[in-house]
């Protein structure tokens, strides 16, 4: 089959070769995969940037969320029957979506929703799954809550809108005046443009702060966040907390605390909590996103499809930082 690999962290441009067919587990199932989404763990990946939570053999193929048609199925996987269309997030020990099929547990995917093309349901898995658990699940936001979701026309922005608009939350987001109409359209009740204005000096009091940017941003989150309220960042470092959670080795949870120490002392000062955010892969959570899906309550935003032949120009857009929405792989037919 044709995958989309690297051979080393830090290779300039993935390779699309012919690689080994992925061999199925027990509780598998094989997935033809019809479309992907890049995001930019994969850039992250690519780079080696992850290795301090993640690291893997070479080579390596790319990509964690697809769509597609079940092929196979393992002698435990009797959730799913040969033929049925899905989509997923794979785990993490476990990625390689950049390619014509993968191996993937039947606990980690759903149905389709009836009301989309392959493309526009692969664009929901991982940023669908990463806002449902930190909107949700996290944040528990209800209709009293103000809520600043950062980038707002990004992968994760455009789902994140909605799903904290479904819970009646006020919300408020950064994007360019590109950007604005999409934002408004998908529910944001303010949009802050950043060139021209910073967060932190029109807004104040806020119960959540939804981080996708790491940084300095994220350090003046604790600015309009209230007491008692949640920063949770998908970009930012991950804390003694988290890399207890996680379980890592006692000596990266000792480099993670001091790299946190700056911003746990501004969760402390603002009297709030510093949350970091490693999704996870939820088949159960992804069956609730195809019911909005279906129910016209969520749309998934696509940006451009590219084929897998090109996989390295949708690589070169996404590190450009301006996609709007998302960019899909689609698979050779
Ligand atoms: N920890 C986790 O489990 C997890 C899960 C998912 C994602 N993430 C991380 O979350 C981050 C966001 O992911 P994504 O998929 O949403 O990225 P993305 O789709 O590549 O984001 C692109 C968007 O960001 C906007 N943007 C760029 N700079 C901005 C700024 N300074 N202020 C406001 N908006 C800005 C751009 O709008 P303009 O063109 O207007 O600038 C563009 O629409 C990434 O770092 C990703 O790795 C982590």
């Amino acid at each position: 089959m044709k995958a989309a690999m690297i051979h080393r962290y830090g290779q300039k441009e993935v390779e699309v070769v012919e690689t080994a067919m992925p061999k199925i587990r027990e509780q598998d199932v094989l997935v033809k995969i019809a479309a992907a989404s890049i995001n930019p763990i994969d850039l992250k990946t690519k780079e080696g940037k992850m290795k301090m939570l993640l690291k893997y053999p070479m080579p390596l193929t790319l990509g964690s969320d697809f769509s597609g048609t079940i092929v196979e199925t393992g002698k435990g996987a009797t959730n799913f029957l040969i033929g049925d269309q899905v989509y997923g997030r794979v785990q993490k020990d476990r990625i390689g979506t950049f390619a014509e099929y993968i191996a993937v547990s039947q606990e980690d995917i759903a149905l389709l929703p009836k009301n989309v093309s392959f493309e526009e349901a692969a664009a929901i898995p991982l940023v669908g799954l990463t806002s449902y658990q930190a909107l949700y699940e996290i944040m528990n936001v209800t209709a009293k809550d103000k809520v600043l979701i950062q980038a707002g026309s990004g992968g994760i922005g455009t789902i994140a809108i909605q799903l904290a608009k479904l819970s009646g939350a006020y919300v408020a987001t950064t994007t360019s005046e590109k950007n604005s109409a999409l934002v408004r359209e998908l529910g944001a009740d303010k949009v802050i443009d950043y060139h021209k204005e910073n967060f932190d000096e029109v807004l104040a009091d806020y119960d959540y702060v939804f981080d996708t940017m790491g940084g300095e941003i994220l350090e003046r989150a604790f600015n309009v966040i209230k007491p008692k309220g949640k920063v949770v960042t998908l970009s930012g470092m991950p804390n003694k907390r988290f890399a207890r959670e996680y379980g890592l080795p006692f000596w990266k949870q000792g480099i993670l605390t001091l790299a946190s120490h700056k911003l746990s002392k501004r969760a402390k000062t603002a009297k709030a909590e510093y949350v970091f955010l490693f999704m996870r892969p939820d088949g159960k959570q992804l069956e609730q996103l195809t019911e909005l899906i279906e129910a016209d309550k969520l749309k998934p935003i696509i940006d451009r499809v590219i084929p897998l032949e090109d996989i390295q120009a949708a690589f070169d857009y996404s590190a450009s930082g301006r996609a709007k929405g998302k960019i899909i792989i689609k698979m050779p037919d």
